[in-house]
């Protein structure tokens, strides 16, 4: 079995690393990328093609893990060339997820989704892939990694992905508003103990965890919040999911983090005093 990776960051790499230690033969392509991506072709020890026609001939699974926005320019690169099974791994909207995977002349196409962080979770990070081939994706579970098959067509798992991402960032949103009132009121740590009384035992740290998130992440989730708002907006209006962009947008003008701080007041201090 031999899998490939277009873009070599930090999925790609951890992803390999897992795999390669199962027994699979794992290849790249680095020409014209960066520094950082060849430091991790060569610590990985993974195999080098010298094109991208050759690595999505040649590839059984090829998985695309580059940027969110060269989903749709990588997979027209390799479009003609790629003879086994294509996986889209990006953080995309369904609607870009199916004009990626349209650009894949044999058909043969998987829209995969990461639930989770690599870095923390390893080949074991929880993938979910939907469409035609998810079934033959999924064999990779054999060798390490942790795939669920959510459904038969494309658009199903970036669906996933993209809404249970509206449903956090917005409890998110709610959550910091809520703390960062109750925090000035010196009432904070009062209503996270209220509130754990419905939400159960374990919500005081995930609270916390989450609140600190929220403010570290900011442009991030702006950014993911804008996808999530493209995808809803085809049907109807998203009130609540706008008014969460908005609130990402006006935290990440208001608070520029370079480390993660270790708790909200030093957030909510530097949000006071502005
Ligand atoms: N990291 C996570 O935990 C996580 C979780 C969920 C989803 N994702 C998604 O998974 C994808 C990969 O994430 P990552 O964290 O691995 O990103 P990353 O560390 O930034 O790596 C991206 C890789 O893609 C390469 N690349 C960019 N444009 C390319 C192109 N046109 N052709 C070939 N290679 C290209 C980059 O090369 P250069 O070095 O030259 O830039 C780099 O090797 C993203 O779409 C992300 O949204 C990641």
């Amino acid at each position: 079995m031999q899998v490939g990776f277009i873009g070599f960051g930090e999925v790609a790499s951890t992803l390999s690393q897992g795999l390669m230690e199962n027994g699979v033969d794992v290849y790249t392509c680095i020409v014209g990328r960066g520094k950082r991506t060849n430091e991790l072709a060569k610590k990985t020890k993974v195999k080098l093609y010298n094109s991208y026609k050759e690595l999505a001939e040649c590839s059984d699974i090829l998985i695309s893990s580059v940027i969110p926005s060269n989903a749709v320019n990588v997979a027209e690169m390799v479009g003609k060339y790629s003879n086994g099974i294509y996986v889209d791994m990006n953080n995309i909207s369904p609607n870009t997820v199916r004009k990626t995977l349209a650009m894949i002349e044999n058909g043969k196409t998987v829209d995969a989704a990461i639930i989770g962080s690599v870095l923390k979770n390893g080949i074991n990070v929880k993938v979910i892939a939907s469409g035609a081939f998810a079934d033959t994706f999924a064999k990779l579970g054999n060798y390490g990694m942790n795939i669920t098959v959510v459904g038969p067509e494309n658009g199903q798992a970036s669906g996933i992905k993209l809404l249970r991402s509206n449903y956090t960032k917005g409890v998110s949103a709610l959550l910091f508003e809520s703390i960062y009132h109750a925090y000035k009121l010196g009432i904070d740590k009062e209503v996270l103990n209220y509130i754990s009384e419905t939400e159960g035992q374990n919500f005081i740290d995930s609270a916390v965890s989450r609140i600190i998130s929220t403010a570290f992440n900011a442009e991030r989730r702006s950014e993911e919040m804008v996808e999530v708002i493209e995808m809803l907006s085809l049907k109807q209006n998203p009130v609540m999911s706008k008014a969460t962009l908005k609130f990402f947008n006006n935290l990440n003008k208001n608070i520029k983090l370079n480390k993660r701080p270790v708790n909200y007041g030093e957030i909510f201090k530097i949000i006071s005093e502005d």
